[in-house]
């Protein structure tokens, strides 16, 4: 099966498997306990959480672990939100997040009485800045945008909303920036909150971290012990949460020269697919080079998705959290695209492991399925 669907989650890395495994042999203990091992596991924890600030350039109590990014932004979003609902009950998110920032934000408005402005985007995927220039209000405490869209690719500039709104507002902002981690730089000095998830970038499933500025205060979602700073109870994930310090480092570490080789591939794919008439590109050329989204012009998605795992193919059409509804890619419906290309779409995600015979191998397999199925 050749594997392209890296935005959904990638397969482990050898070296954090190996220190995981060992890390599970050795730090069972509860790092709240004070004998000598929970101590032991506390410690190597802190270090973690140590070397995952540095690597952010943040504070250590600015880093939380948690066990998904799902989570960390239900965190960011309720959790806020909670807290400084007596300042205003207004939100501003976009239309196309991460169905675990739109739920959230739902819920708010749908159970806990929050208004929530959904800012439309543009024709490349990006959020429309000027919607949230006039959006933006006395009541807004939280603007949440996401910086790389997890359908298209689309690129947010988030330092200009973040500029914008902190010059402009009391509210804080958030970052959903779990399809940049490792790919695109990642600057966490203009935003108060960010969202990363580690099976995003070979680390475990499972594992994932809320950056929150110190001055920043939530209302725990998690109501227990004293763990992640009584912010979110229950036993630690020891050596989960040891483990993504390797996983973040590696990852950066090679972040620069993953992306050169990406965008090479990914280039590759766009000439092969733009010599075919049936298909369509949807990914703006200025979005991230990991993920390549296309329509065919007479096959659905479903049809698509079957026919190319059925020639040993692994794609996604819309996000993978969306894959079991039988809704419409409300991204690319946002975008304009239209309904004819939001149901014919698949996401085809590269990564560094992605090889040029692989992509034409690919590209072969979509020409050929768009040109048996229209014909049907
Ligand atoms: C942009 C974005 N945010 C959040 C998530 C949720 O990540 P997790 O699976 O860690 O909950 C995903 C996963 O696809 C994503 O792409």
């Amino acid at each position: 099966m050749i594997y392209l669907d890296y935005a959904s989650t990638t397969p482990i890395r050898k070296e954090v498997l190996n220190t995981y495994e060992k890390l599970l042999e050795r730090y069972y203990a509860n790092s709240d306990s004070l004998h000598d091992l929970g101590r032991e596991s506390a410690k190597l924890m802190e270090q973690s959480r140590a070397n995952i600030a540095q690597l952010f350039h943040v504070l250590e109590e600015e880093i939380i672990f948690t066990s998904c990014a799902s989570e960390s932004n239900n965190y960011a979003i309720k959790g806020y939100a909670w807290k400084y609902m007596h300042r205003g009950k207004h939100l501003i998110t976009t239309c196309v997040e991460h169905s675990s920032v739109h739920n959230a934000c739902k819920q708010l408005a749908e159970h806990f009485g929050f208004e929530v402005t959904y800012l439309p985007v543009l024709e490349n995927g990006c959020v429309d800045v000027k919607a949230l220039k006039k959006a933006l209000r006395k009541d807004t405490i939280l603007v949440s945008i996401m910086m790389v869209n997890n359908e298209t690719g689309a690129i947010n500039p988030i330092k200009e909303c973040a500029d914008y709104v902190h010059a402009n507002s009391r509210a804080a902002f958030h970052v959903d920036a779990v399809q940049a981690l490792g790919k695109i730089p990642v600057d966490l000095s203009y935003v108060d909150m960010a969202t990363f998830s580690a099976h995003k970038i070979y680390g475990l499933k499972g594992s994932a971290i809320l950056y929150k500025k110190k001055m920043i205060e939530l209302l725990p979602l998690i109501s227990a012990g004293q763990q992640e700073f009584n912010l979110r109870g229950g036993t630690s994930n020891v050596c989960t949460n040891i483990v993504f310090a390797k996983t973040l480092r590696l990852i950066l570490e090679e972040q620069q020269a993953h992306f050169d080789y990406v965008s090479r591939l990914n280039k590759r794919l766009r000439k092969f697919l733009k010599e075919e008439n049936d298909i369509l590109i949807n990914s703006d050329i200025q979005g991230s080079p990991y993920i390549l989204n296309v329509s065919a012009r007479y096959v659905g998605s479903e049809i698509l998705l079957n026919a190319l795992n059925e020639r040993g193919f692994a794609v996604s059409a819309k996000s993978t959290c969306a894959s079991k509804s039988k809704a419409i890619s409300h991204v690319l419906m946002a975008m304009g695209l239209g309904e004819q290309r939001a149901t014919h779409s698949i996401r085809i995600s590269l990564s560094h492991l992605t090889t040029d015979a692989e992509v034409d191998s690919f590209a072969s397999a979509l020409k050929e399925v768009c040109h048996v199925y229209r014909t049907k």
